[in-house]
């Protein structure tokens, strides 16, 4: 049975179609932003795919916007959400509702930089390797089970624009293969960790950039 997925996202969608072009045993079911004008609803249209907008700011209480999504995402029987540059903060009674069958990615080596300016602080902090994480979403923001991390070497002249550039293409490679091997049945979450079945080293849950 092909895994049904729904998307959530609120700009550019670059994940999305990586995601999408990347010839996974997965249906698109639809595309949902909470901001109207996000390129990655057009990119969804585009492709033929089910693109909503659910407008955040026509509903002021977090709460109720949470379980108007969460009842959006339901009406398309999704066996995995993905979100993919989402960028509001989800409540716990929507993170409950799909937990264990949300991913999503972060521009960091969590749990390191948590949060939003990931490029920046990275520079400032002068570490020499950054990268990206695509983990399983628990209440605990930005904490939950890393499924795959990739690494980037920090170059001395990089600026945040140059670094998250290098990342960005990390972020493409990563996310593909984290919804791969979530169609395939292989991540289990065992005390807070994700273990890939069938890689007892689990080695093959690091990838490294340029
Ligand atoms: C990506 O870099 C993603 O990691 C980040 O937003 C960008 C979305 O780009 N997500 C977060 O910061 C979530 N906290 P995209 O719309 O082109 O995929």
């Amino acid at each position: 049975m092909t895994l049904r997925v729904v998307i959530l996202l609120s700009g550019r969608g670059s994940n999305f179609q990586a995601i999408a072009e990347a010839r996974l045993p997965i249906e698109i079911a639809a595309v949902i932003s909470n901001r109207p004008n996000a390129a990655g609803l057009d990119y969804a249209r585009a492709r033929g795919l089910t693109a909503i907008a659910l407008d955040h700011t026509e509903h002021p209480d977090r709460e109720a916007f949470d379980a108007l999504l969460a009842d959006e995402i339901e009406r398309h029987r999704p066996d995995l959400v993905v979100l993919a540059g989402y960028m509001r903060i989800l409540s716990a009674a929507f993170i409950a509702r799909f937990e264990g069958r949300l991913l999503n990615i972060h521009p960091s080596l969590l749990p390191m930089f948590p949060g939003l300016k990931t490029h920046e602080r990275a520079l400032a902090e002068g570490v020499k390797i950054h990268g990206c994480t695509v983990h399983f979403v628990t209440a605990d923001l930005d904490h939950g089970p890393i499924v795959i991390q990739a690494a980037v070497p920090v170059r001395a002249d990089d600026t945040p624009g140059a670094l998250a550039a290098r990342v960005l293409a990390q972020e493409h490679c990563i996310y593909p293969q984290a919804v791969q091997w979530f169609a395939e049945g292989r991540l289990e979450i065992n005390h807070g960790r994700v273990n890939l079945k069938g890689d007892p080293t689990s080695q093959s849950v690091l990838s490294t950039g340029t």
